[in-house]
């Protein structure tokens, strides 16, 4: 395997028996290690406050995990990559064996070695964990990765930040947000940036509205301690939702770089007005309440719709329709740009009242499409609906595009921060949520395999929501 030019790293996954860890965390740095991103000397440590069986056993936990996710893999290259693989049990009182296991590591691995730490814990297991973390000196030439939700208002997020700042400096912390890693994503900065024809009109005076749809088929999927104590609300609105927003409303960054990125988000966060609460929507699905783990009266959404407007000189004016919910009739990311009519209408027998739409779809197959009237071939000057598109798979076929979780763990053992979240833009976007998460709109049944609540569906007016796609 071809040496890279990134430092051996020993990998630390607190909560490395959960769900996170075996989806994403363990296939992701399986496949980065077959795609010769990864360091030439590594070692993972597994972590948990209780031990899966014996560490043969967590190795084929993490074996199926990675066959799960990934598919099957070679039985040799299984075994290499097995034998750099080791767990620990350690809880926020006692690391001390596990403080031993990264030293021993470090000796095996050189002195240039880093640490990367993730916390793949619930949000309440965070603090103290950090403590402990300094308390065992762990936070030493280390780089730590967090997972969202980043606190549950203002005031957990300020306390966090508070403790983080207290073990680390800014620049070892990592906030996940693992959208952005999301090639779709990033595509929103090359289409914006890299092209002369989509920035001058990207502003009120051609767009009459956005819509940041992520409708989700799946269910709880047996998450119900998540949902009950995070909501849909934490969970993707004030996170992947927002980020996504950021990306589309930002102004041009100075550079790609992480300030530069990270001061233009901040100003949209900054920008945006007040929420309106009759402007937000809160679902719940039919038969939530009786999932496993539930509560039976609960209250907790797991669909969102909201207004948002940025009140910037780009976009005053332009509402943004954010959309997100379980058990809803189809998977989609999908954000959309509708652009004002043109000011005259001179062709005879129009063919509809649908605007011209820029869609992009941010799936693993990144496509975009272009929605527009054109002549239909024929003796007539009649017209139709026509679509440019373009799809990323097609027009590169020989990329191999990394998963989102790849792409943020590489660019953390790169020591790049521009894919992450700022602390900043984290506390700006509770300040705004703020009165909201105090007094949330009670949820509204809506049935499975549906697009939400009807409420919700009103919501943009006249516009209406482009999914399901006309
Ligand atoms: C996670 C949320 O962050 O993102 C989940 O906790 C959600 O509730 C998931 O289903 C969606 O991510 P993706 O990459 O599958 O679209």
């Amino acid at each position: 395997m071809a040496p890279t030019d990134l430092d051996p790293h020993v990998f630390v996954i607190f909560g490395a028996t959960g769900d996170l860890a075996r989806r994403k965390l363990f296939p992701g740095l399986f496949h980065l290690w077959q795609r010769d991103l990864m360091p030439e000397r590594f070692r993972i440590i597994g972590s948990s406050r209780t031990a899966p069986g014996t560490e043969e056993q967590f190795r084929d936990m993490v074996h199926h995990a990675v066959e799960m996710f990934r598919g099957e893999i070679d039985h040799e290259a299984w075994r290499r990559f097995a034998a750099r693989i080791s767990f620990v049990v350690a809880s926020d009182e006692d690391s001390g064996e596990l403080a031993d296991a990264v030293r021993g590591a470090e000796r095996e691995l050189g002195p240039d070695t880093r640490r990367l730490l993730y916390m793949a814990v619930p949000p309440s297991a965070t603090e103290s964990m950090v403590r402990m973390l300094g308390k065992f000196d762990l936070n030493e030439r280390a780089r730590l990765v967090l997972e969202k939700p980043f606190g549950t208002d203002l005031r957990s997020a300020k306390r966090l930040d508070a403790t983080l700042h207290e073990v680390f400096d800014e620049g070892q912390i990592f906030r996940i947000d693992h959208f952005l890693g999301k090639e779709a994503v990033q595509n929103i900065l090359a289409l914006r940036f890299a092209n002369g024809i989509f920035e001058p009109v990207w502003n009120h005076q051609h767009v009459c509205y956005v819509e940041i749809d992520v409708p989700e088929e799946i269910d709880i999927q047996g998450r119900a301690d998540f949902m009950e104590s995070t909501g849909t609300f934490r969970d993707m609105i004030v996170t992947h939702l927002f980020q996504l927003l950021g990306f589309v409303a930002l102004e041009p960054p100075v550079r790609l770089d992480a300030e530069s990125l990270h001061d233009e988000k901040t100003k949209v966060f900054r920008a945006i007005r007040p929420l309106a609460p009759d402007r937000v929507v809160y679902g719940q699905y039919e038969g939530y309440r009786d999932e496993e783990g539930v509560n039976k009266s609960s209250e907790v959404e797991t669909f969102v719709a909201m207004e948002v407007f940025v009140d910037d000189w780009r976009w005053y004016g332009i509402p943004f329709y954010l959309r997100t919910g379980k058990a809803m009739a189809e998977s989609r990311r999908t954000v959309t740009l509708g652009f004002q009519e043109p000011p005259l209408r001179m062709f005879p027998g129009d063919v509809d009242d649908q605007c011209n739409e820029l869609v992009l779809e941010l799936t693993d197959d990144p496509k975009i499409f272009a929605d527009l009237r054109a002549k239909i071939p024929g003796p007539e000057l009649k017209l139709g609906r026509g679509r440019m598109k373009v799809d990323l798979m097609e027009a590169f076929p020989g990329a191999e595009p990394l998963e989102a979780y790849e792409r943020l763990l590489l660019d953390v053992m790169r020591g790049d921060p521009t894919l992450f979240t700022s602390t900043e833009e984290v506390e700006l976007i509770w300040e705004l949520v703020d009165p909201l998460l105090h007094s949330p709109p009670k949820p509204k049944i809506y049935p499975r395999r549906s697009w939400g609540p009807r409420e919700a569906l009103q919501l943009p007016g006249k516009y209406g929501w482009r999914i399901p796609d006309s």
